[in-house]
């Protein structure tokens, strides 16, 4: 993995596990950090030993609490858009991610920390977990995606009240609006149930979980014809080894070994 001052990286089993690591600004993620989420994340695209991911925050108060207020309070109109483009960028390239990455959401999720759990395929909460698009309150608006994977995520209605008032959420209320896939109890518990969604998405055929990654995104793609897509990568998928194998080994009765071919 690349060298990074604020991203730990350990890679056990196939799962590389990413903690921001500014404990002390509640991981707070500024420019820096980012560029070490975007280099990480071209990274894993290409490297064979990670077959998922799981992101979270450092201690046990914070997952992300926004973007960083310092940088944003000099902002100017020609660098804010770059700014939010920029963003919006590194946050694409976590949801396009071919492995599935999962956010583990220990306290404070606000901001851009809302918002990169949302660009994850899964969300996993401690029941400490809050969640928030607070940027109303510094007269701005969420720029790392917020307004439209909020927005998909949980419906236009609760979207813009939890963006127009900044109001936080507990890991219930998430749950509840399907901001959240589950909550656990502690961070250890968390990252536990992580491991096991993806050690069970280990065992199928990659290039099929890749093809759900392409097939779910492009329901958000407006200029994408979804259900096309969706036959499209039908197609790849019986090219593959692994289509062989996996249907084999049904017929043949015994568990199949996929390659990633
Ligand atoms: N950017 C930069 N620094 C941040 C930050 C952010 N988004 N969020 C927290 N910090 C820093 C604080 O400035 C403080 O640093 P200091 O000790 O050097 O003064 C440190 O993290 C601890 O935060 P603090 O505010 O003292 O903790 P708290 O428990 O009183 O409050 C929050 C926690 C999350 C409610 C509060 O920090 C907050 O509102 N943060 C900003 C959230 C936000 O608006 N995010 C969206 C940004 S677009």
């Amino acid at each position: 993995m690349a060298e990074t001052k604020n991203i730990l990286s350990e890679e056990k089993e196939g799962i590389l596990y990413l903690t921001v690591n500014r404990e002390s600004k509640l991981n707070a993620l500024n420019f820096d950090t980012l560029e070490e989420i975007r280099n990480i994340f071209n990274e894993v695209v290409d490297n064979k030993e990670i077959k998922g991911v799981i992101i979270t925050g450092s201690g046990e108060k914070s997952f992300i609490a926004g973007a960083d207020i310092s940088e944003i309070a000099e902002l100017n109109e020609l660098n804010a858009r770059k700014f939010a483009e920029n963003g919006q960028e590194v946050f694409s390239l976590i949801e396009n991610c071919h492995k599935p990455v999962i956010a583990v959401i220990n306290g404070f999720a606000l901001g851009g920390g809302c918002e990169l759990a949302m660009a994850c395929h899964m969300r996993v909460a401690v029941a400490n977990a809050k969640f928030g698009q607070p940027e109303v309150n510094l007269g701005i608006i969420p720029g790392y995606g917020g307004t439209q994977r909020l927005t998909f995520l949980i419906g236009r209605g609760k979207a813009n009240e939890l963006m127009m008032t900044g109001d936080m959420i507990g890991a219930e209320e998430a749950k509840r609006l399907g901001l959240v896939n589950h909550i656990l109890a502690t961070k250890e518990e968390a990252i536990a149930q992580a491991e096991d969604i993806l050690k069970k998405i280990m065992t199928k055929a990659p290039l099929a979980i890749g093809m759900i990654v392409d097939c779910v995104n492009s329901v958000y793609n407006r200029e994408e014809n979804g259900y096309q897509t969706e036959a499209n990568s039908f197609a790849r998928c019986v090219k593959s080894g692994d289509y062989k194998e996996g249907t084999s080994a049904f017929l043949e009765k015994r568990k199949p070994i996929f390659k990633g071919e």
